[in-house]
């Protein structure tokens, strides 16, 4: 037999409790079998460690099953505490030790070995509001934080507390916890599955004494690990042993497959309580325990707790001590109320009757029935001390398996009466922890306070994370725009739609692109397209055949120095592809006609006349503005002799993409770019654009719309991260709309955002990091890749270090909602800004519903996750009387040029005829 129990000694193993000279009387057959049964083998304790560590390793997969024996819950406390940490904090403790609560005043100091010593006070709580209605008790908290802060020097400043609550709870931040059912003797009605941050949050409230903020909630073994002595090496594990008993641990992250972490690591709280695997506990189950569980609040619920926690304890000495009487094998067969009575033997009576000190020189008569009643509780609280060490060796098991390490070295903070109180209760916990993991060396190291400390440090750590959040949302308010200012800016778009068409004073030029038709699919012939504006610089040659469009196409790269050199060079350099283009596509020699998108606002005064007006877009060519770049391209092909081009059309990339859409929509009657700049067209009145002659009739009007709001009329929206990005900007105080919305401008604007949250101390621990200060190194393609939904937080941190941050989680969550802001309101004012056309579209044909189509270009339209669906709910809930579907383009508007130009080859042939 290998029982590690009282009365045999396993091979090699010291005599755990009693020396020879006071071995016990024997006892009879009833006594011993009593006893016997809450002896547990070795191996028992090894099945039950094994088990357990099998119970833990699915649940951190998320593969237990719906009544998971041990809940493995993530606490969202990332790191053990750094000793930095400083300032006063409030600590409400419910749950820990019974039915009573402690509200501390905890000081930190932030310097280690520097300590302030809590001031607390304990509050029992009434038994009926333990089993009452949620509100009383949570009511009962915020009276108790009131009494006591009544008697602190506390005044109105808002305080921060830490909320230790000791049940299970489903938490989803440092600050939002859902019980997911009551243990210990607690049973209040309407609090179970509900946040006990809010409903603390609430009663405070009602309360309405102190400004009280509840910034964390913590499980108190968390309390009791992150509380522990420094000196002593962090400690990495917490075990409570009180009324309850639990166990949390810093678990690896990317073990726990409820959090999206891939690095560092979290403190689980597994829950042991709960522990019930039938194949390992039953045969350890006494009757005695089957009475106490039936007898309980939670029958069938805490098994495990319930031959452990101080709170049972005491109930199973009297099952038995009751049982032995009622069987005449003690106290002379003799009962009493009490001893009958459940709850009437509590953890301080067992700790009393097993302290072998008491016996010291007690000859009274009833000796043996003492010596009985001292086994008895001998029996339990051993059971219960070696049941502990076995599912702590099964953390230990855990940490082992996550580190990868055979040889361990840990300390685990205790906390709980059971550990105050129990004389035997720890060293026979150690020493078998010392038999089920002989590989761990492992440090024990009571907790000084019960964790106030450890709250108070966490609560530090999530004020901290609070105070960032707050900054963070008082950062990204302003790009958060609701249905009245983006209303403001389609009224003032539409305002200024009409003064740019009537050649008032307006920020939008309305610029006649003279495209009076959308194709009407008679267009035929080869045409050659060149497409410069956007990323990428095309050549193409677009074949339209009855059977469609057959496009060929060339990408070129327009470096930064052309763009920005001289237009000469510019347009010889465009000429030089083009004629590289017709060598590879065996056209040379051949005069196709040509259709040039030229993606940058033009003055047109006829299809192929186009006097550039502005550069944009990081374009700076000089001798360009305020010449007709037709005459530029044409120029620069006679320098090229020996080619022949014909140039037919000038369009811009807008009425390119709503022309290449308009071939197969033909309801397709504005064109859209969200590209690097952004722009739109649409096909207005004739009658209503007073810079060109007719009234009947419509025609394509180039927006430029990237230029509103340069008259100031969104100074209200421009925040100071738009300023810097303007004034650094080659074109200051040009394009402001283009600049809150297209990708040339977006990964600027968030860089300046994570700077400045950098020096407020919120990212990255505050420390600026150098890749950040270089301009354009934040590309807007990092916003759709970060926003993207399959992206795991894990690949978000992959993309921001391979720019060379090095950052935190948390880091890595913030910088996506600062990319989610800046997109969004980027995605909103566009939409607002296609809300003002079609609803202008509407009102000119005076109809009660319009159905139109967008043709759409534009990479970061394209590839956002989230833009262009922000943009179309954002012109449902603006322009509810239109029904507006959008069309990306497939071909870009190289196409649309193409077409334009077939149009007006067929207008001129028809023309001659
Ligand atoms: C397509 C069109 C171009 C347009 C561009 C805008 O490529 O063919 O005419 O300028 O989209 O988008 P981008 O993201 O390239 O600036
Ligand atoms: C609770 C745990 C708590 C433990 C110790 C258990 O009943 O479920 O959350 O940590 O008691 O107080
Ligand atoms: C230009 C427009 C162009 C838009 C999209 C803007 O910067 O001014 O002409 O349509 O970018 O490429």
């Amino acid at each position: 037999m290998d029982t590690i129990g009282a009365t045999c000694l396993l091979p090699g193993e010291r005599a755990l409790a009693c020396p020879q000279e006071n071995r016990p009387p024997l006892l009879d057959s009833s006594e011993l079998e009593c006893l016997k049964q809450f002896e547990v083998t070795r191996s028992q304790l090894q099945q039950i460690q094994v088990s357990l560590l099998g119970c833990m390793e699915r649940a951190l997969k998320g593969k237990a099953d719906s009544a998971p024996a041990v809940r493995m819950l993530p606490t969202y406390v990332g790191s053990v505490p750094h000793g930095t940490e400083k300032g006063d904090f409030l600590v409400l403790e419910l749950g820990a030790t019974g039915a009573s609560l402690r509200v501390l005043w905890v000081t930190l100091t932030g310097t280690e070995g520097y300590k302030v010593e809590p001031r607390s006070q304990e509050f029992v709580i009434p038994q009926d509001v333990v089993v009452g209605a949620g509100q009383q008790l949570f009511d009962f908290a915020a009276h108790c934080l009131s009494e006591f802060l009544d008697a602190q020097p506390v005044g109105n400043q808002p305080l921060q507390l830490g909320f230790s609550f000791s049940f299970p709870c489903h938490q989803t931040s440092l600050d939002r916890s859902t019980l997911i059912s009551w243990t210990k003797g607690f049973k209040c009605s309407g609090v179970e599955g509900q946040d006990v941050v809010q409903l603390l949050r609430d009663a405070i409230q009602r309360k309405g004494t102190y400004n009280i903020d509840v910034v964390a909630v913590v499980n108190d073994t968390v309390g009791t690990m992150m509380g522990c002595e420094l000196g002593a090496g962090p400690c990495e594990v917490g075990l409570i042993v009180d009324t309850g008993t639990n166990a949390c641990y810093m678990e690896e992250a990317r073990h726990v497959a409820a959090l999206d972490e891939d690095r560092g690591r979290t403190c689980v709280s597994v829950e042991w309580g709960s522990f019930s695997d039938d194949g390992a506990l039953a045969p350890v189950l006494t009757t005695f325990d089957h009475v106490l569980d039936q007898g309980s609040l939670n029958p069938g619920a805490q098994r495990f707790e319930k031959m452990i926690g101080g709170l049972y304890l005491g109930e199973l000495v009297r099952l038995v001590l009751a049982h032995l009487a009622q069987h005449g094998a003690l106290f002379g067969g003799h009962t009493s109320p009490a001893l009958l009575s459940p709850g009437s033997l509590l953890l301080e009576h067992v700790a009393e009757m097993e302290d072998p000190q008491l016996r010291q020189g007690d000859t009274c008569p009833d000796a043996s029935d003492a010596e009985l009643v001292q086994r008895v509780c001998a029996a339990v609280c051993s059971r219960a001390a070696r049941l502990c060490a076995a599912a702590l060796a099964a953390v230990l098991a855990r940490l082992q398996h996550s580190r990868e390490q055979r040889a361990l070295q840990v300390a685990v903070a205790t906390g709980g009466q059971v550990f105050e109180r129990h004389p035997r209760f720890h060293n026979i916990l150690k020493e078998t922890v010392m038999h089920l993991a002989p590989e761990c060396e492992v440090s024990f190291i009571p907790s000084v306070d019960g964790g106030g400390r450890g709250v108070a440090m966490v609560t530090a750590v999530a004020a901290r994370l609070a105070a960032h959040r707050q900054l963070l949302e008082e950062t990204l308010a302003p790009f958060q725009l609701n249905h009245e200012q983006l209303g403001a800016v389609q009224a003032q778009m539409r305002e200024a739609m009409v003064r740019g068409l009537r050649g008032e004073a307006s920020s939008l030029r309305m610029l006649p692109t003279y495209v009076r038709a959308t194709p009407d699919g008679s267009e035929r012939g080869d045409f050659l397209a060149l497409d410069l504006g956007g990323t990428n610089f095309r050549v193409l040659v677009v074949h339209v055949t009855e059977g469609g469009v057959q496009i060929t196409n060339q990408v070129y790269s327009i470096p930064e120095g052309v763009a920005q050199g001289s237009g000469q060079q510019l347009f010889d350099h465009i000429v030089d592809c083009i004629v590289d283009f017709q060598q590879r596509q065996g056209l040379s020699g051949q005069s196709l006609p040509l259709g040039f998108t030229f993606s940058f606002p033009c003055k047109q005064l006829g299809l192929d006349q186009g006097i550039l007006l502005n550069w944009t877009k990081g374009f700076n060519a000089s001798d360009c503005e305020g010449q007709d770049v037709v005459c530029l391209l044409r120029e620069a092909i006679r320098r090229r002799q020996a080619v022949e081009l014909n140039v037919v059309a000038i369009v811009n990339d807008t009425v390119g993409t709503m022309m290449s859409c308009g071939y197969e929509d033909p309801r397709c009657e504005m064109g859209l770019i969200v590209g690097t700049g952004t722009n739109a067209c649409y096909m207005e009145e004739l009658r209503n654009v007073t810079s060109v002659a007719g009234d009947s009739g419509h025609m394509c009007i180039n927006m430029e719309w990237g230029a509103f709001g340069d008259d100031g009329s969104l100074g209200l929206l421009s925040t100071c991260f738009d300023a810097i990005v303007d004034q650094a900007s080659i074109n200051p105080g040009k394009q402001r709309f283009e600049k809150m919305i297209s990708g040339m401008y977006l990964g600027e604007i968030v860089r300046h955002i994570l700077l400045h949250l950098t020096s407020c101390g919120v990212l990255f621990r505050g420390r600026q990091a150098q890749c950040l200060q270089t301009k354009d190194i934040f590309k807007t393609k990092f916003l759709s890749e970060i926003e993207s939904d399959s992206l795991a937080l894990r690949q978000v941190r992959a993309i921001l270090e391979d720019l060379g941050l090095l950052l935190t989680s948390d880091d890595a969550l913030m910088v996506r909602e600062v990319c989610q802001a800046v997109s969004r309101r980027a995605a909103r004012l566009c939409g607002a800004g296609v809300a003002a056309v079609v609803e202008k579209i509407r009102e000119n044909r005076g109809l009660e519903v319009l159905t139109v189509s967008v043709g759409v270009d534009g990479t970061l339209y394209k590839m956002h996750p989230h833009f262009s669906s922000l943009v179309a709910t954002t012109v449902r809930e603006l322009a509810p009387r239109c029904a507006v579907s959008f069309l990306q383009s497939e071909d870009g508007s190289g196409k649309g040029a193409a077409l334009v130009t077939a149009v007006a080859c067929r207008l001129a042939q028809t023309a001659q005829v």
